[in-house]
């Protein structure tokens, strides 16, 4: 076998894929696409329904052939070379093949024999697997007995029967409640940690900020955003306070007792005094007490950060996701 070492796992440039079953006028599924994935790291792909995160990834696993472009994993042209690419990755999501019908010991002992382990060492990484992904007990049930996060879990750990180089995740947590989100995002971390990267993609951008060590946004097909989940924000600007007064008529008041703080221009949104502020706590603690000590009563005092929806709407004029839970990312002092 050649060995090849790339710095990258995957590479993408210029990737272009429309359907057959397309209108002529209907745009191509991806349309240019670009991606980068360092080895070792956890990669989030983000986008809304239908912005081509399944087609590139059905791509970069050698399931759907690209119009144009090029794509390289492990080094290989997922064109020229698809067994060799095939040989390195994982694929779990939306398309697993577990059977309903079996027990989740017997689904990983079964994979196990497709990919050619013995029957002694196909049951011995099977057994390992439930321990890792907390199937233990469960193991023995049928897969239709379990609950969602726990079918979910059972389709990673097939993915992983023989642990890839690379793994392809495609929405792994959608429809799952945040228990079996949880959950996955364990099962995923122990990959990680054996060095395996990752490729995901998720609808739920607040999933990313927590676990991606770098995002690509993906909008009609092609990349309209490409950082850490740091330098994705701070393209939105910097992080402010927000203040709430139990009047409206003390909006000018506030202004004038926050002033210090502000490392930009003030502005009031929605009847919320918006602060933009480099320090996060020094602001936060000393806007508090000038407001206090100014006898101003308030109904609400945050320090926001921009999220990756932002980002996102701001590039595409588009929100990302349905998903409405805000993100938890606010530190609050009671007012
Ligand atoms: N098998 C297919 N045949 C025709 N069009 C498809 C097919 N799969 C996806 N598409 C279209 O390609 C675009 C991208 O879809 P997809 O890659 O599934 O996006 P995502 O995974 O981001 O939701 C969409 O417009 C979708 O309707
Ligand atoms: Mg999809």
């Amino acid at each position: 076998m050649r060995g090849r070492e790339p710095d990258s796992a995957i590479e993408a440039r210029g990737v272009r894929k429309k359907y057959p079953s397309a209108a002529p006028e209907e745009r191509s599924a991806l349309d240019g696409f670009d991606l980068t994935v360092a080895r070792g790291s956890v990669h989030g792909l983000l986008g809304p329904n239908g912005a081509g995160k399944t087609t590139a990834v059905r791509i970069m696993a050698t399931l759907l052939d690209l119009d144009a472009g090029e794509a390289r994993v492990a080094g290989y042209d997922v064109a020229r070379e698809g067994r060799q690419v095939r040989r390195r990755i994982g694929l779990v999501g939306q398309y697993a093949a577990v059977d309903e019908e079996l027990s989740g010991l017997q689904n990983l002992v079964m994979f196990g024999r497709l990919s050619r382990l013995s029957p002694r060492a196909a049951r011995h990484r099977a057994e390992e697997l439930l321990e890792q992904f907390g199937l233990a007990e469960t193991g023995p049930k049928r897969i239709s007995a379990y609950s969602g996060g726990m079918r979910r879990r059972l389709d990673l750990a097939a993915g992983l029967v023989v642990a890839p180089q690379i793994l392809f995740v495609d929405e792994p947590t959608t429809g799952l409640d945040p228990a079996g989100r949880r959950d996955v995002w364990d099962a995923i971390r122990i990959l990680v940690d054996g060095g395996t990267t990752v490729l995901l993609t998720t609808q739920y951008l607040e999933e990313a900020d927590r676990f991606a060590d770098r995002i690509s946004m993906l909008a009609h097909g092609r990349v309209v955003a490409d950082g850490t989940p740091a330098e994705l924000k701070a393209r939105v600007g910097s992080d402010w306070l927000e203040v709430l007064p139990r009047a409206e008529a003390d909006i000018p008041r506030i202004t004038k007792a926050v002033r210090r703080w502000a490392s930009g221009d003030i502005r009031t949104v929605n009847g919320r005094v918006r602060v933009p502020v480099l320090d996060r706590t020094t602001s936060l603690l000393g806007a508090a007490a000038a407001l206090q000590d100014a006898g101003i009563a308030l109904d609400d005092l945050t320090v926001r950060t921009p999220t990756l929806d932002e980002v996102f709407i701001q590039l595409t004029g588009a929100a990302a996701t349905d998903d409405t839970t805000p993100a938890d990312d606010t530190q609050k002092v009671p007012a």
